[in-house]
């Protein structure tokens, strides 16, 4: 089986994930940063997964953990995560937590922390010492290669045949906070020759993505020579344009330095947003390149993360949508940390209606899923979702011309799910509609020309993806009007 191993490739004007040799969508979820610590935690972490039909687990590799002694390791964790998914037939994409952790250097070794001549920290602008590692003068590199390649080696040697694994993400949210820099001395003399492209201008930003995405790339890189994984980082986005870095991680791959890591860590294969924002859009257009397919480890638990996901997959072709937190969806309260995460805007939303949705429309995309794929790299499919300012929308997929209208404002009531769908052309005559909370006109593109049903049929796909009818919608009934929870309708048309 090794021939079938885990990639990303090209497919026509997009990407495909393969898993197994077929391709694939993480519907994931990522757990709570200390979940994986606790054996006991995580067996209700996979009940919780299960019944939200998550098909992809991400969770955490703590260097600290992994390494506790200098070139002594414990594998534990991850054999337990190994155990895990397999045992609720779900995937893992393991996070490596090592050097940097969003921005900080919280998960490496004691050994590390305290031995801060081998392993010095970054100094801020007055050359205050940070709780960051820095990659200057350092045996940093060194030693955090041969954990990561000790990891890559156990998952080849554990899972080579199973492909449990499928992606590793290397480093988590990484950047200098509360200094636009490394400003130790080691790191100036380097920064006093600017940057190796001197087509480049150099600034602090730019000087820092170089050298993270430099050692990065080495991780990335020496680890595919052990175990060829996917292998991507995420990135702790600034909120808006003119934020000062440092305030935010200062050398991620922000939008404004994808091109930078693109050029300096080519082995990385994707560089994926952590989507909080509400500019989902924005985000989302920015990350899905020529270059780059769209991919989201972390986003929003609440009413959101249900009406961002069909948007996520029908217009930006993702190939994986994670809401962080995973084990805490239904809940009012985190569920490791026991404090309110309800979103006050959401009042009127409950968790439970968050998970219903979420849950029906796992089950749904993931059983639909290879005639989702089959749309990537095409126009064959749009996805949209409300965004509280549109009521309407209009697409053309092919020769049809479709409005798209949501039945429920958002208003300050602010009491539905935000209406969201897919629309997929099976081919000239057929369309398929999958989501909730909208009903959709649909034309012909062509002036002179009209279309009408031939059939309207609401039913599901089964787990093999075979369309099982329910029900013959004509008369009263023959109009695109989905329901108020997640479901699917096919249409026939002809013209004239
Ligand atoms: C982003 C980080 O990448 C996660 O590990 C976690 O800390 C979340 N933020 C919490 O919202």
């Amino acid at each position: 089986m090794r021939d079938r191993q885990p990639e990303i490739k090209r497919r026509a004007d997009g990407y495909s994930f393969q898993v197994d040799g077929r391709p694939f969508i993480a519907l994931a979820g990522e757990v709570h940063n200390s979940a994986c610590t606790s054996e006991e935690y995580m067996q209700e972490v996979w009940r919780r997964a299960e019944d939200l039909h998550c098909n992809t687990i991400l969770a955490p590799v703590y260097w600290e953990h992994l390494e506790p002694r200098e070139g002594q390791y414990n594998d534990a964790i991850v054999r337990r995560l190994l155990d895990g998914a397999r045992e609720y037939q779900m995937r893992l994409i393991l996070l490596w937590f090592g050097a940097w952790k969003n921005g900080l250097s919280t998960y490496a070794p004691e050994w590390i922390k305290t031995d801060i001549a081998r392993f010095p920290r970054t100094e801020d602008s007055n050359g205050v010492k940070t709780r960051i590692l820095s990659m200057f003068d350092t045996d940093l590199l060194a030693v955090e290669l041969q954990a990561f390649e000790h990891l890559m080696r156990y998952l080849c040697e554990m899972d080579g045949d199973q492909h449990t694994v499928i992606a590793v993400q290397v480093e988590n949210e990484v950047g200098v906070l509360g200094a636009s820099r490394d400003y130790s001395q080691a790191a100036e003399a380097i920064y006093q020759h600017g940057l190796p492209d001197k087509s480049i201008a150099l600034t602090d930003e730019r000087f820092m993505c170089w050298q993270y995405a430099a050692h990065m790339n080495t991780l990335a890189k020496s680890g595919k020579e052990i175990y060829a994984l996917p292998m991507y980082t995420n990135v702790w986005l600034k909120e808006y344009p003119t934020e000062e870095p440092g305030s935010y991680p200062s050398g991620g791959p922000e939008p404004d330095m994808i091109d930078i890591w693109k050029a300096v860590a080519p082995d990385l294969d994707i560089l994926a947003p952590d989507l909080y924002t509400f500019q989902f859009d924005r985000i989302a257009s920015t990350y899905k390149r020529d270059d780059n397919p769209l991919f989201i480890p972390e986003t929003r638990r609440d009413k959101w993360a249900v009406a961002h996901l069909y948007a996520a997959i029908g217009a930006y072709q993702t190939l994986c949508y994670s809401p962080f937190g995973i084990e805490s969806v239904g809940e009012d309260h985190s569920y490791i940390t026991g404090l309110v995460h309800t979103n006050i805007a959401d009042t009127n939303v409950s968790s439970t209606m968050v998970k219903e949705y979420l849950s029906l429309s796992y089950h749904l995309l993931g059983n639909m899923m290879p005639l989702i794929t089959e749309c990537y790299g095409t126009n064959r499919m749009i996805g949209f979702c409300q965004d509280g300012i549109h009521a309407e929308n209009y697409f053309r997929l092919g020769d049809y011309y479709i409005k798209v209208e949501f039945y429920h404002s958002m208003n300050e009531q602010n009491e539905y799910i935000p209406g969201a769908g897919i629309i997929m052309m099976n081919d000239d005559q057929e369309l398929t509609f999958v989501g909730y909370g909208f009903r959709a006109n649909v034309e012909s593109m062509h002036r002179g020309q009209q279309l009408d049903f031939l059939s309207l049929e609401r039913g599901v796909y089964d787990a093999d993806a075979v369309w099982v009818k329910e029900m013959d919608l004509n008369g009263d009934e023959q109009y695109i009007r989905m329901n108020e929870t997640p479901s699917v309708l096919r249409a026939r048309y002809y013209w004239f």
